[in-house]
């Protein structure tokens, strides 16, 4: 059987890919965020996945205003990484999975939640910034990756309750795969920024931190937080932030296991004009 034994919590700013490609790590603007990083690296580095399942959303890149799905999952075998301007990133293609992706896909749809399936698709800095957060600069990412990408960029968007539902369905579906995979899931986006408008650079710390605080310890509840708050307390592209209930949906606590360890929290203002957080999260069962 297929086990979620973790769940990763990360923001996926496009400027901290450019620093660690860029060299810049150790700059004095960039040091403090990627020291936060460093316990992640050490923990990923003694709990290797066979396979992460990677919520995050496409910014225009693969989709655009002429097909928006709500909820893609990528089945296909690799994914290239995009050209969001600059050339693609110099990281690793993607290997998917796509026999365990292909279970998901009829294990959830059978569930209710309708998916885009995704054979081919490049992925952008939402995808690939997490990564090199977690995984630092390998010549190929030591697992293989589905991509899931969730539109939070037109409205209208998922709500928080249907996200942590789709993540318990997730976790029911990797739990029916015969295979003996360790799965994590990670939810990516956030925290609070906005990048447009006369509200631009708005930064809300305490809204965040109670967010992880909520996201720890009452993720139903969290659930059940409407968009209008996101948007009017995180800023427009703070509603990145429902994807992180996808993942903590899939947590073995919420179909009533035990409470997840706390593994690592990390917070960070700012990143380009984005407040970082990350979390991990461990499964006991
Ligand atoms: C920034 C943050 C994002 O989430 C994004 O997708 C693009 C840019 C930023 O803070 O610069
Ligand atoms: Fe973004």
């Amino acid at each position: 059987m297929a086990k979620i034994t973790a769940s990763v919590y990360t923001s996926h700013v496009p400027a901290i890919g450019v620093a660690i490609d860029g060299g810049k790590t150790a700059e004095p603007y960039w040091a403090p965020l990627f020291a936060g990083y460093e316990p992640s690296k050490q923990w990923i580095e003694a709990n290797r996945p066979d396979v992460v399942f990677l919520v995050y959303n496409d910014h225009a890149t693969a989709f655009n205003l002429d097909l928006i799905p709500t909820f893609a999952i990528g089945t296909g075998a690799e994914f290239a990484v995009a050209d969001e301007g600059w050339g693609p990133r110099p990281v690793p293609k993607v290997v998917g999975h796509p026999e365990l992706a292909s279970h998901i896909a009829q294990s959830v749809i059978q569930d209710d939640f309708d998916l885009t399936l995704v054979n081919r698709m490049e992925v952008d800095h939402g995808l690939t910034v997490p990564l090199s957060l977690m995984f630092g600069q390998p010549e190929a990412w030591p697992c293989k990756v589905i991509p899931f990408a969730v539109n939070v960029v037109q409205y209208p968007v998922p709500s928080g309750a249907r996200c942590f539902a789709l993540g318990q369905a997730i976790r029911r579906a990797v739990e029916s795969f015969d295979d003996n995979l360790n799965v994590q899931i990670w939810g990516t986006g956030g925290m609070s920024h906005q990048l447009q408008g006369a509200r631009a650079g708005l930064i809300n710390a305490d809204w965040d931190n109670r967010f992880l605080d909520r996201l720890i310890a009452d993720p139903a509840g969290l659930s059940k937080v409407p968009h209008i708050h996101y948007v009017r307390e995180a800023g427009s592209e703070g509603i990145e932030l429902v994807m992180w209930l996808i993942a903590r949906g899939a947590m073995a606590d919420v179909a009533g296991g035990p409470a997840p360890t706390l593994k690592h929290r990390f917070y960070h203002v700012p990143a380009s004009n984005t407040a970082v957080g990350h979390l991990i999260l461990e499964n006991n069962v």
